[in-house]
């Protein structure tokens, strides 16, 4: 996934678009029930490119399993977010989720949020895999 991703962002410079069809990439590639971007908006995570239902359009800081991906600086895979203190329900048909923190100069510029309808949808893989298309999506930023 990461070869198509850098074949289709390396040449455009609009942020937007590029984070739009990494969403893309990602859902034909994995089919999740929601794949999308929060972009870090001074205290709060603020809905950017997705695919997918209806979702929440901010998040605080340390809230959710996103606002905590932002406070910790670390991905957070969640096999069960109904036993996630905090679990923003945005969908009820989630129950597993993997987020991603974007890092640019050491500080969280944006989350990947993937969402699926299965329990324990991703594994250590998925996450290392994921870990890395984020290091490629902060140059992006
Ligand atoms: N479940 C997330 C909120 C975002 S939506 O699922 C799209 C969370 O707890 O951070």
């Amino acid at each position: 996934m990461l070869e198509v991703i850098k074949s289709v962002t390396s040449t455009e410079t609009n942020l937007i678009a590029n984070l739009a069809n990494i969403c893309s990439i990602i859902q034909e590639n994995k089919n999740y029930h929601w794949t999308g971007f929060y972009l870090v908006e001074g205290e709060e995570l603020v809905l950017g490119p997705f695919q997918g239902p209806l979702a929440c359009t901010r998040i605080g800081f340390g809230k959710g399993v996103c606002g905590s991906a932002w406070k910790e600086k670390k991905s957070f895979k969640v096999d069960d977010v109904h036993s996630f203190s905090g679990h923003i329900a945005c969908s009820v048909k989630t129950n597993s989720e993997l987020v991603v923190p974007i890092l640019k100069n050491d500080e969280v510029v944006a989350v990947l949020d993937l969402d699926s309808e299965e329990f324990s949808a991703f594994n250590v893989h998925d996450q290392n895999e994921f870990e890395r298309i984020a290091e490629y999506i902060s140059t992006l930023f």
